[in-house]
């Protein structure tokens, strides 16, 4: 294993020592197995190569000062997977075997869990593919379960500093009735192009609309969005959103606290009315948002200090944090601990 400096992570791939496989064919999973090929090798009329039979996860596990390493609500991340899969027709991976596969995957890999002080964590992607051959579309007989993982520091590159977002109405991610809901493939190809332009604009992430009527606020590109308004804490419901589980951990931390939670349609306009907003999510942890441009009407809307995240979302933040770390009691029973 080459030098890693921890510190300075950022959110990319380095490989560690050991993937973990299952398939399912006539109709059971195999048997987990370790791998240290990097590499697949699949039937080129493959169903997730040609239409998409694709869906991932994303979930983190945290070396605590206590030297044990805890992973966060893997039996959420089953779940979400489990739902993907029914959303486009795959097989789905049983509870069970999603976590086994995580916890080995860990612990085959305990080298490249980022030590407790640089604050970086390692990431463990969860992939379920089509594999087996169809040239018409209809879902595979055959499916591919993988667990990799890869140290990470922050999504975006100003960690826990507030960045500036971008609305544009030129570009949807996913439809009212679509696979927004889902975590597939196919919605993050959907994302890239506007992306791109948000980047280039010096925005860190695009804030998508709903893509019916482009009146109420959706979610980030690879994020739940959150504000806090007064002693609310107000987050979209919406058909094509991500069911984020940090948003949902956020939520019942934001309850402890004593704040009301208001889940529901968040006008556009309403920007002008938060103390704070945020992007959440397993990558971006707490993103602050200190700046939002509707660029195709010429208008910003401010945040408190540019430079500063506002006093809830540090709370939330460090609240969490301190939970995925073992900082703080694991009161909701959230962590699984290994080894
Ligand atoms: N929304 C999208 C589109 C995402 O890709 C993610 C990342 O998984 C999230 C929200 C956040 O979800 P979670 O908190 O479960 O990581
Ligand atoms: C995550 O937060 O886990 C994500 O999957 C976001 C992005 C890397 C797709």
């Amino acid at each position: 294993m080459s030098k890693i400096d921890w510190a300075n992570l950022s959110f990319s791939y380095i490989k560690a020592d050991y993937n973990l496989r299952s398939y399912y064919k006539d109709g059971q999973w195999s048997e987990l197995e370790e791998s240290t090929s990097e590499a697949l090798t699949i039937h080129m009329a493959a169903t997730c190569v040609h239409y998409g039979q694709q869906a991932f996860e994303g979930l983190k596990a945290f070396k605590g000062k206590d030297g044990k390493v805890r992973v966060f609500r893997m039996e959420e991340n089953a779940k979400r997977l489990q739902n993907s899969a029914d959303g486009i027709l795959m097989q789905q991976v049983p509870t069970e075997l999603f976590t086994k596969a995580v916890i080995r995957a860990v612990e085959l890999n305990m080298d490249y869990v980022p030590p407790y002080e640089s604050g970086a964590a390692l990431y463990i992607r969860p992939l379920l593919i089509g594999s087996g051959p169809k040239v018409g579309v209809s879902p595979a007989e055959e499916y591919t379960f993988i667990v990799f993982v890869t140290p990470v520091g922050p999504y975006f590159k100003e960690g826990f500093k507030p960045t500036k977002q971008m609305i544009s109405r030129k570009y949807d991610r996913a439809a009212p009735q679509g696979t927004g809901h889902l975590k597939v493939g196919g919605n993050y190809a959907a994302s890239m192009k506007a992306g791109q332009i948000a980047h280039e604009g010096g925005y860190s992430s695009v804030l998508y609309l709903d893509s019916k009527e482009k009146k109420y606020i959706d979610e980030a590109g690879p994020a739940n969005f959150f504000a806090i308004k007064g002693n609310k804490y107000v987050t979209p419901l919406s058909s094509s959103i991500l069911p984020s589980i940090t948003n949902m951990s956020l939520i019942q931390l934001a309850q402890d606290m004593g704040l009301e939670i208001e889940r529901r349609q968040v006008e556009m306009k309403e920007l002008s009315e938060f103390d704070e907003v945020g992007a959440c999510g397993t990558a971006a942890v707490i993103s602050p948002i200190g700046q939002i441009d509707d660029v195709d009407e010429n208008v910003s809307y401010k945040f408190g200090d540019p430079n500063v995240a506002g006093p809830i979302s540090t709370k939330l933040y460090n609240h969490l944090r301190g939970i995925q770390y073992g900082d703080e009691e694991d009161t909701h029973n959230w962590v699984t601990i290994i080894g």
